[in-house]
């Protein structure tokens, strides 16, 4: 029989009760209030307003700089609540991914549980090894370039030239999402979903129920609806669709499909958040649109699917301004760390942007360097994680990369964008938040 750890008799650090205090008004609220399964834009106009997620970055520092490295222990009445404030730290709990550190926690899986209670990231192993093997397979995790490429791009060239047109000299958020949502219907579920708006507002709502976890009841109708829906795209399976693709994948009877595909069609959202705020970059920034640009005629139509330099902006979009800022982890077991023991049930908070903006440590921290994704190891061990990392890391990281590229290659190969709200400059540090909503741009034809 393998011996126990031996406990260790070390405390791990607390914060003060004021620290736990600043802790939540500065960091949890305010990412709790933007909404973390569909976003209120009055909230996200807030954060930009009051530069909320930069206070958030600030509080976290002034933590490491009072408390050392973590992990540091948050003491909340009825929740044991820690917060990772070292990059060795981050990446020992996110390779410990799902024992001892799994990804379903009990307020991931209540939120995620009112749209998607099958979905791999709150599935308890075995289960959870099933689902990921899936969505990994449809998503074909790993791959730059997925294998129905050439049908997604068609897809992404047809909305774009419909969105370009319709919009005439102004683009904005509402006008980009409604088609985004086309591709991601067609791309997800098949051409017939095209114009299932329907579809969309059914998962909105649901999405804007979930936002508040166990706090709100169930709407199992709806649920019931929507997957009813879902199940007959899936059972179509058109050719050129993941749907046609999940048809011809092995499956189990632990898969729960309709559950995964959820969880596709709610992600891709904030993969149109990244694209449009890439555009906001490489209207404001010369050098790399130029680069994009020279990228992009290079390829020319026919393949448009693998743009590394594109990628590398859509990236850093993402590391400017994660989608999924707050990783969060449980602890299955105690769980031995230098500082002491971090007993069972232990909630983690991972904040991404606490790494991807630590000006204390990169001196890009503020600024828009698409080169740090083209070199072998991105960050050289330094947590760059807008995708997570370790065994739960998004199997979509290069799927979704592809799709935005494509969709930015669409629009900015063809028009010249001019960002009029708000201002960007490479002179000047990049704001902690990036309001997707309001971004507008002037279009016109592209200057030869
Ligand atoms: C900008 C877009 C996206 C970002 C930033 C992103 C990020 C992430 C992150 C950080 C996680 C881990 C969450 C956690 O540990 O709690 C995750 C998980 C996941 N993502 Fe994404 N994601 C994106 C888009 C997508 C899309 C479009 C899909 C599917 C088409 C997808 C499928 C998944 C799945 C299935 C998981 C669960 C993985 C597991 O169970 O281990 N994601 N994603």
């Amino acid at each position: 029989m393998g011996q126990e750890p031996a406990k260790s008799e070390a405390r791990l650090a607390t914060a003060s009760i004021v620290d736990t205090l600043a802790v939540f008004a500065e960091v949890a609220i305010p990412t709790l209030s933007k909404g973390v399964i569909i976003r209120r834009p009055k909230m996200v106009s807030v954060a930009e307003a009051v530069g909320l997620d930069s206070r958030a970055v600030q509080r976290l520092q002034q933590l490491w700089a009072k408390y050392g490295s973590g992990p540091l222990l948050l003491p909340i009445p009825g929740r044991k609540q820690a917060v990772i404030l070292s990059p060795e730290h981050v990446q020992r709990v996110l390779a410990g991914t799902p024992r001892p550190f799994t990804p379903a926690t009990k307020e991931k899986s209540s939120v995620l549980g009112h749209f998607e209670p099958n979905v791999s990231l709150i599935s308890k192993p075995p289960k959870r090894s099933d689902r990921r093997r899936f969505n990994g397979m449809v998503l074909e995790e790993g791959c730059p370039v997925h294998s129905q490429a050439d049908a997604f791009l068609r897809v992404v060239k047809e909305e774009a030239e419909v969105l370009l047109a319709r919009s005439g000299e102004e683009l904005n958020w509402d006008k980009f999402t409604v088609a985004w949502h086309k591709v991601i219907r067609r791309v997800v579920l098949g051409d017939s979903a095209r114009d299932d708006h329907e579809l969309t507002e059914m998962l909105a709502k649901l999405r804007a129920v979930s936002n508040w976890g166990f706090l709100h009841p169930k709407r199992a109708k709806l649920a019931k609806q929507f997957h009813d829906r879902l199940n007959q795209y899936l059972s179509r399976a058109e050719t050129g669709s993941l749907a046609g693709r999940i048809a011809a994948l092995p499956k189990t009877d632990e898969t729960s499909p309709s559950h995964q595909v959820a969880h596709y069609l709610f992600a891709f959202d904030p993969g149109g958040m990244a694209t449009f705020r890439t555009l906001a970059l490489l209207a404001t920034h010369p050098d790399e649109r130029a680069r994009a640009r020279e990228e992009i005629d290079a390829a020319g139509e026919t393949v448009r699917k693998d743009l590394p330099f594109v990628r590398a902006c859509f990236l850093e979009s993402l590391r400017l301004w994660p989608t999924t800022p707050a990783i969060f982890r449980e602890t299955t077991e105690d769980v031995e760390w230098d500082g002491g023991t971090m007993p069972k049930n232990t909630h983690i908070l991972i904040f991404a942007p606490f790494f991807h903006r630590d000006d204390e440590y990169l001196d890009y921290a503020h600024r828009l360097n698409p080169d740090l994704w083209l070199q072998g190891m991105p960050g050289n061990g330094w947590p760059l994680v807008p995708f997570s990392g370790g065994p739960g890391i998004c199997p979509a990281r290069d799927f979704v990369p592809m799709m935005g590229s494509a969709m930015i290659a669409e629009i900015l190969g063809t028009k010249e964008l001019s960002l009029e709200q708000p201002r960007l400059s490479p002179e000047e540090p990049l704001p902690g938040t990036l309001d997707n909503y309001t971004l507008r741009f002037r279009v016109g034809p592209r200057a030869s």
